[in-house]
């Protein structure tokens, strides 16, 4: 650090030329990110709330008053009449507290969670930091949990099995209400993951495409991670937790000896309310009809880029269910790197040897089309074919 502290418009300008290194979701050229620009109400809240601390609440609150607004209409969407729970700062802590939950709930010696194959790797962290015994279940033959491979994971030391409403690779639902039913029949805790869905598979119905369940009226459910930072078009940190009801927060909670608050619930101790009242703008700028319109935005563009791709010769790992494609062509990987070198930052996906698209709301009909047009120059220029 300089002894001598800089003028306001040199630390600026420094910042401006930095920032230029930065990739822009305007440009379109993002075609691998579940999060995307937040909507302008989120960053002019984010902006006034920006001294706010919900791990000291007393002092804030108004910060905590919001908080409470839009779990209760998180809660809402997601049909959980008792629900309680916080904004964290990501699916990944969302995860953290639910298998928290569960393993001090069910209180067995050596616990273990039933984990699909395509479960978040946010799990594989969290297992690690609880000392749970991961246990993989297979797929079926549409990427989603095979509920037969679950029950055949089930012991006596079995503390949750997870279950996905929008795998980040794919997009795939799994099978939520067959989940529910063996959480129960086994005494287990359910825990979903809709960190990616969360904020698309509720305005589904509204566009006239088919509804899942995968919320709190299943039963079994007991608790859900839904991420205003992804497709809540929120700021970043905002990550969602959800209960069933208050029980489940006897199980997290943890003394503060020093703070204006008894108990905190959350992973991290000094918690942003920026990006809290930022979701907060979001919900009340667009409403139910705002979040359908670019649902449907998504899904359409989805359904654009996945038929066009199809038409080309490009094989489809699996229908879309939300707005994720991922396709295949005769190499993958090589195509994926030519791809970013040519300005188109997809991703590459390993385990399935395919590219994957997120069409998230920053895109337009018109990045789609170009992409098309150099996808098909890029593939013939290095002999990639389209089909395999
Ligand atoms: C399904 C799912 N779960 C969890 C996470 C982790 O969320 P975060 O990166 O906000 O911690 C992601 C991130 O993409 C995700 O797609």
């Amino acid at each position: 650090m300089q002894t001598k502290g800089r003028s306001k418009k040199t630390v600026l300008s420094e910042l401006r030329k930095i920032r230029e290194q930065d990739l822009k979701y305007e440009s379109g050229r993002i075609l691998c990110s579940m999060c995307t620009i937040p909507h302008p109400s989120a960053k002019m809240a984010h902006q006034l709330f920006l001294c706010s601390n919900l791990g000291d609440p007393g002092l804030f609150p108004g910060s905590l008053q919001l908080e409470k607004e839009v779990i209760r209409k998180l809660a809402d969407l997601l049909n959980g009449k008792k629900s309680v729970g916080f904004i964290v700062s990501g699916g990944t802590e969302a995860n953290l507290l639910a298998l928290l939950a569960a393993r001090n709930m069910a209180n067995v010696s050596n616990p273990e969670v039933i984990l699909p194959e395509s479960a978040h790797f946010s799990f594989n962290k969290v297992c690690d930091l609880l000392r749970l015994k991961e246990v993989q279940a297979s797929l079926d033959s549409s990427y989603r949990v095979d509920p037969l491979s679950v029950e055949r994971c089930i012991n006596k030391n079995t503390v949750a099995v997870i279950g996905t409403a929008g795998t980040a690779e794919l997009g795939a639902i799994d099978p939520i209400n067959k989940l529910s039913e063996i959480a129960l029949d086994h005494g287990i805790s359910l825990h979903v993951d809709a960190a990616f869905g969360g904020f698309i598979i509720p305005f589904l119905k509204g566009i006239g495409r088919d509804e899942t369940s995968f919320d709190f009226q299943l039963e079994g459910v007991k608790s859900i991670t839904v991420d205003p930072h992804k497709m809540g078009m929120s700021t970043i940190p905002a990550g969602g937790i959800l209960f069933r009801d208050s029980a489940c927060l006897e199980y997290i909670k943890t003394e503060t000896p020093y703070l204006t608050e008894e108990f905190q619930y959350t992973f991290v101790g000094t918690r942003t309310g920026a990006s809290v009242a930022a979701t907060w703008a979001v919900f009340e700028s667009l409403g139910v009809e705002g979040f359908q319109n670019t649902v449907k935005h998504c899904i359409e563009l989805t359904m654009l880029l996945s038929s066009r791709l199809e038409s080309r010769g490009f094989q489809l790992v699996s229908r879309p269910t939300l707005n994720i494609v991922a396709f295949r062509s005769s190499n993958s990987k090589v195509l994926a790197e030519r791809l970013w070198r040519h300005g188109w930052f997809v991703s590459y996906v390993p385990r399935l040897d395919c590219i994957r698209i997120v069409v998230m709301p920053h895109l337009r009909r018109r990045h789609i089309m170009a992409f098309l047009k150099d996808l098909s120059k890029i593939a013939e220029s290095h002999n990639i074919l389209a089909s395999l």
